[in-house]
């Protein structure tokens, strides 16, 4: 069965890229969100969240008439599913989302529709999520029931975009098709080769719940092993930059680089669904989480140090001095604060520094709530010109643009090794 209307359910940053490339390619896609806002802001077609070159595919969709967003579900061939995923307190998964979004297009659902969980989610989600489906609908047979001869079909297909550049991996990046049964798998690749030049590559669908964990696993300890170097190196008095660029010149060794600790809301997240199923295997993925979430606080500590050696060289008072914080976003270039390092750290200096804290973010134009009245927002030439010491949190292209010659301050914490 060809799929004739594709709805998409969580216009978020996933689900809303994913909805205009099906629209691009003339099929009629149906938007589903529960955000009001997010769905009239569509319908004019536009954009509520920040992406490269998304507002105009958004726009021309919706006027040609391929894209339509509504608050509750309708009728389609193929349902994508793209709802958040956080975790609870207890760093246990939250699946009530993607629950509450199968719960609302069961009623709709017919003989040889397609469904697709996007969301990243621990292993056993899609296999659950389909025991829910068929609970609610008796008359239809789903894959845990019937195989290759279900009337519905059903895969687990994770998105692997890079933020700032989803358009672009949307289309080119291979993409992982887990499916409940070989059927699905084919369906579901069927339906992803309406827009991707990428590679499908079929597997099972827990295998490819695992794979989106492992990925962001992987980058997080790597992260982790880096930002060990700094501790060690801060004790040691060795340049941590110096020594990666060095140690990163044997052919096989590639270190990635530190930084203020790791944020977003997929690195910082992803690996605890892991350690939640497996708490005793999983000894470095938690060891590396508990690593990146300690970093903060060190570079809060370094501050620290870096004002008290300030104060007894100039002699002025703790209130007199000025704290310059650099970035505040989770990545560079981006305007997305969401479980920023660079935002956990400046609060902490906000609320225990008795002078003023400066924050510099080109990406935005106020300052987040939990920030006003704590900092003040101020241009790089301004916070250049008066600081006393500078906190650099996020690489920027325009603090990479500054030279480190440029910087007069003596006082600097450079936590992504821009000045070096
Ligand atoms: N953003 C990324 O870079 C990225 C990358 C890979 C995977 N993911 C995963 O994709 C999933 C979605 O992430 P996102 O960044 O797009 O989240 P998001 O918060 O930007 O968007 C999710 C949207 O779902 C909507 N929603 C919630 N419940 C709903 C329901 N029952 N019915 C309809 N809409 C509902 C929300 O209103 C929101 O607009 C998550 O599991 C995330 O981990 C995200």
């Amino acid at each position: 069965m060809s799929f004739e209307t594709i709805s998409v359910i969580g216009l978020g940053y996933i689900g809303l890229p994913t909805a205009a490339a099906f629209a691009a390619r003339q099929k009629k896609v149906i938007g589903v969100d529960v955000n009001q806002h997010a769905v009239d802001t569509i319908n004019q077609g536009k954009i509520h969240i920040v992406e490269p070159d998304l507002d105009k595919t958004v726009k021309t969709d919706v006027e040609a008439g391929y894209l339509k967003a509504f608050t509750t579900p309708q009728r389609a061939d193929a349902f994508l599913i793209a709802v958040p995923t956080p975790f609870k307190d207890d760093h246990q998964p939250d699946l009530s989302y993607v629950m509450a979004a199968a719960e609302s297009i069961a009623p709709l659902l017919k003989k040889g529709d397609l469904i697709i969980l996007e969301s990243t989610s621990p292993t056993g989600a899609t296999e659950q999520m389909a025991q829910r489906l068929a609970a609610m609908r008796a008359d239809l047979t789903f894959p845990q029931q019937q195989g290759e001869n279900s009337d519905i079909d059903i895969a687990y297909c994770p998105e692997r975009v890079l933020p700032g550049k989803v358009m672009v991996e949307l289309i080119k990046n291979d993409r992982v098709i887990g499916g409940m049964t070989m059927k699905s798998s084919q369906r579901a690749s069927e339906l992803y080769r309406i827009f991707l030049t990428g590679e499908c590559v079929i597997t099972n669908a827990k295998t490819a719940e695992m794979c989106k964990l492992t990925e962001n696993s992987f980058r997080d300890v790597n992260i982790a092993f880096a930002n060990e170097l700094s501790f060690i190196c801060a004790e040691q008095g060795i340049n941590v930059w110096e020594l990666i660029n060095l140690a990163n010149r044997h052919p096989r060794v590639n270190i990635l680089q530190p930084g203020p600790g790791v944020g977003g809301h997929c690195i910082a997240v992803d690996p605890w669904f892991i350690v939640a199923q497996n708490p005793k295997q999983s000894r470095l993925i938690q060891t590396a989480r508990l690593v990146n979430d300690s970093k903060p606080i060190w570079v809060v500590d370094q501050v620290k140090k870096v004002l008290a050696d300030c104060l007894t060289e100039t002699g002025k008072r703790a209130n007199e001095i000025k704290i310059s914080c650099f970035g505040l976003t989770f990545k560079p270039d981006i305007d997305d604060l969401r479980e920023s390092p660079a935002m956990q750290i400046t609060k902490m200096i906000a609320d225990w520094h008795t002078g003023t804290t400066y924050v510099v973010e080109p990406n935005i134009n106020e300052l987040p709530n939990v920030l006003k009245g704590l900092c003040q927002l101020i241009s790089t030439e301004v916070a250049a010109a008066n600081a006393d010491i500078i906190l650099l949190l996020v690489d920027h292209k325009q603090f990479k643009a500054i030279k480190g010659e440029q910087i007069r301050q003596k006082w600097v914490v450079d936590t992504k090794g821009v000045w070096r």
